[in-house]
């Protein structure tokens, strides 16, 4: 009876077969809409990146990537489009900075880099920089765009209209750096142009880590924003577009999966009513998701307490989730007991695993629906899938779930592979994809 009871209050986060075909049918009408900038809650940015390394890239490139879980300046040495140096250095970002003005945010960003070349002994050199910042942008030329909206847990004043790439360069100029910002990405374009190392068939990145987003490279005709780079359009016939879709259904398109669980997440997320999809699938959100599912459920007398707000995140997912396939309880039930406090047994443990694998499930459903029409549209004869970002790497079932989900969803071959810290390479790659170019150019 207990079972059916929990089954009956989870009931919503189970999709079936016709809820996702659903999903794509409305995912591919709004790619379409976003193309051709009709109203659409996909805004499918126009990058202006034109192809994927072609092994001749060389140099030396620093990067920057901002906005995952972890903040990097990175120097990148690549000769014959292969990475020969990579220094990494991680600099931590307060919760001040990230909700303060947007100013003192980039001033901080270029004090890391001030930092960083000192400790290379580089500081009179000059260099390109390729900026990765994983928010939603409204690029005006590969090295040039405007932030649209804060996501995850970012949320600084000020930055309306702002030319985020322009305000770093203003900010390097200032300590006197001699480092030129060559190109603004996105951190799933760089996933898929380092993607291109690791297999030449690489058509899509995607991350499912804080936020989930996915780009891919479509063909530049059916892209109708062009504001820059008029030289190159229709010399390139391909452009890599950021699909956005952590805010796929903020205009209510998909309003049939939404549960009220997804709603009590919403209420008490940083920014409410926006990116809707991201808050079924990022890693931010899947731990207030279960701790939503779980409170529902000792609402219900189902558990002895419910968990506090904010008292789980993903890893709790991803333990329960690793135990269940285990057949094991104990970190769960130590977990529970840890966030919940109260007397928690064997039985509540199996339901509150139960939870997460509803949860699990969702999310690797849904990312993939999103990845399978991505495949179908591009109609190549096997297109890999360049994939990073936390929930991929630490969750122990996703990408076994994505493999079987997007091979029932389509037919055409695919492959997912894992391209750690891509944006961070995939920047410095593009940066020298960008210099190639304009050498052609002139
Ligand atoms: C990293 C990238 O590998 O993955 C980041 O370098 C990106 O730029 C990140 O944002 C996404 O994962 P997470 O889990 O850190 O948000
Ligand atoms: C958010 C951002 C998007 C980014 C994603 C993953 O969805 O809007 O630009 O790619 O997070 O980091």
């Amino acid at each position: 009876v207990r079972a059916l009871k929990v089954e009956a209050c989870l009931s919503g986060l189970a999709l079936r077969g016709s809820a996702l075909r659903r999903v794509a049918g409305v995912f591919t009408r709004e790619m379409t809409r976003g193309l051709r900038q009709q109203p659409s809650s996909l805004q499918m940015e126009n990058t202006y990146v034109p192809e994927l390394p072609d092994g001749t890239e060389e140099g030396v490139f620093l990067a920057l990537d901002l906005g995952g879980t972890n903040f990097r300046v990175l120097l990148v040495e690549l000769r014959a489009g292969r990475l020969v140096r990579e220094d990494v250095k991680q600099y931590h970002i307060s919760d001040e900075l990230r909700l303060g003005p947007g100013e003192d945010l980039f001033s901080f960003l270029a004090d890391c880099v001030q930092d960083f070349v000192r400790c290379e002994g580089m500081e009179d050199q000059e260099m390109s920089l390729g900026f990765t910042f994983s928010f939603p942008m409204k690029q005006h030329s590969i090295s040039s765009g405007e932030l649209i909206t804060w996501t995850k847990s970012f949320k600084c004043g000020g930055m309306a209209g702002v030319d985020v790439a322009a305000l770093l360069q203003r900010c390097l100029r200032a300590r006197r750096l001699r480092v030129t910002v060559r190109v603004l990405l996105n951190d799933t374009t760089g996933t898929l142009v380092a993607g291109a190392q690791l297999d030449r068939r690489v058509g899509i990145g995607v991350i499912l880590g804080t936020g989930s987003n996915g780009c891919y490279m479509e063909r530049a005709s059916a892209v109708s924003r062009w504001e820059a780079a008029p030289a190159r359009r229709g010399r390139s016939p391909d452009v890599c577009v950021d699909v956005e879709w952590g805010a796929f259904g903020d205009n209510g398109c998909l309003d049939f999966i939404r549960t009220d669980l997804d709603r009590e997440v919403d209420a008490r997320s940083l920014l409410v009513g926006s990116f809707t999809f991201e808050k079924y699938i990022g890693g931010k959100y899947l731990g207030d998701l279960l701790r939503a599912a779980l409170a529902r459920l000792a609402g219900a007398g189902l558990l002895p307490r419910a968990p506090p707000p904010g008292s789980l995140t993903s890893a709790h997912l991803s333990l329960f989730e690793e135990e269940n396939e285990n057949g094991e309880t104990t970190r769960t039930l130590d977990a529970l007991r840890a966030a919940c406090g109260g007397r928690w047994g064997e039985q509540d443990a199996l339901v509150a695993q139960h939870a997460a694998r509803l949860a699990s499930n969702r999310a690797a459903q849904l990312v993939s629906v999103c990845v399978s029409v991505l495949i179908e549209r591009m109609a190549r004869p096997h297109v890999a899938v360049a994939v990073d970002g936390s929930v991929f790497k630490r969750h122990p079932r996703i990408g076994r779930l994505m493999d079987t989900y997007i091979a029932l969803l389509q037919p055409l071959p695919f492959s997912l592979m894992g391209a750690e810290d891509g944006s961070g390479k995939g920047s410095a790659l593009t940066a020298a994809i960008a210099a190639r170019i304009a050498a052609q150019d002139n």
